[in-house]
């Protein structure tokens, strides 16, 4: 690594992975975008254009290929969890060598799943809060005025973990690095799974799931608090159902904006994930339980 610079792999340039890239290469690093053929022809011909009230309007280069081909300090992996097996198959554990493998999916399975294929010293999981839209290959709009992300991995080194942080906070998302994996992969799901679930399950923006839905919503809240609870991970769901009060009536959840674009849906790795894990503690969730069998139906 010369002068601070790395090489990063990013595993599907979407949304998360699109505005990450083009951040970093914007901040001087090496960027290769792993996609399908079309997209990796496109973002090697055009780079990634983004469009973000936080960090301007821009057109970054970067580098694309559709297989990982040499080794990179680290691998972002920003698929959904949908589609992670098959974007897997282009991060070879040969070629990656000792990099970092860095997760940013939504729920709390993947870095297990992960950890059966690749060292678990190399997979860092990361947990980010942001509002971005893949419109068309290598087109990103950035639609929240922030980007944060908590880095975590319990058995990585802490330099490495540093290292890669320092370059995040750098290219632009307030980036600190997090000392339980479980806990914090937790705080995202108990603040997820509930808006994700009754949003979509009702078609509703977040205005309407709390007023028309509201006692749902907390039965829900503290049924997720109480399986966080039971992983060592936030267990307020007042606190919850407070912030929630605090966004604007029109919010949706990533989920319901898939439901509504006839995408496939998230819903084994977030409310499947939740009732597995309620099932290994022994905790009802009648609730999640109920949303999650309406929705796969
Ligand atoms: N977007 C957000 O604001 C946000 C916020 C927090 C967390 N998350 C989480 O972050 C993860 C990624 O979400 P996202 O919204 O960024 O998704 P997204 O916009 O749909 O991006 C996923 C990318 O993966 C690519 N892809 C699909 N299959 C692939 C394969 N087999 N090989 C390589 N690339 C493949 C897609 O390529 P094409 O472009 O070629 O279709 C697309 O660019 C999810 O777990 C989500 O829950 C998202």
């Amino acid at each position: 690594m010369a002068n601070n610079e790395l090489t990063v792999a990013i595993l599907g340039p979407g949304g998360v992975g699109g505005l990450l890239a083009a951040l970093l290469s914007r901040a001087g690093h090496r960027v290769i975008c792993l996609a399908g053929e079309e997209t990796a022809d496109t973002l090697r011909t055009n780079g990634i254009r983004i469009h973000s009230a936080r960090y301007g309007d821009f057109t970054a280069p970067v580098e694309a290929d559709t297989e990982l081909r040499e080794p990179v300090d680290a691998c972002l992996i920003t698929v959904k969890a949908t589609t992670l097996d098959a974007a897997l198959t282009r991060v070879p554990a040969k070629t990656l060598g000792d990099g970092l493998l860095v997760p940013f999916l939504n729920g709390v399975e993947h870095p297990t799943h992960l950890r059966a294929h690749y060292a678990p010293t190399q997979v860092a999981p990361a947990i980010i809060r942001v509002e971005s839209t893949r419109v068309a290959p290598g087109e990103i709009e950035h639609g929240s005025p922030f980007a944060e992300i908590d880095l975590t991995g319990d058995p990585v080194p802490r330099e490495r973990l540093d290292a890669l942080a320092t370059a995040l906070n750098a290219a632009g998302p307030k980036t600190q690095v997090l000392p339980d994996e479980t806990a914090a992969l937790w705080a995202k799901m108990t603040f997820l799974a509930p808006l994700a679930l009754l949003t979509t399950r009702y078609g509703l923006p977040l205005g309407d799931v709390r007023t028309r839905h509201r006692e749902e919503l907390t039965a829900l809240l503290e049924e997720t608090a109480a399986v966080s609870r039971s992983y060592g991970g936030p267990s307020d769901a007042a606190g919850a159902l407070a912030r929630y009060d605090t966004f604007p009536p029109q919010t949706k959840s990533s989920m319901q904006r898939d439901a509504e674009a006839g995408r496939p849906l998230e819903l084994d790795a977030i409310g499947g994930a939740l009732l597995r894990a309620a099932q290994r503690q022994g905790i009802a969730v009648p609730v999640a339980a109920r949303l999650v069998r309406e929705l796969a139906a």
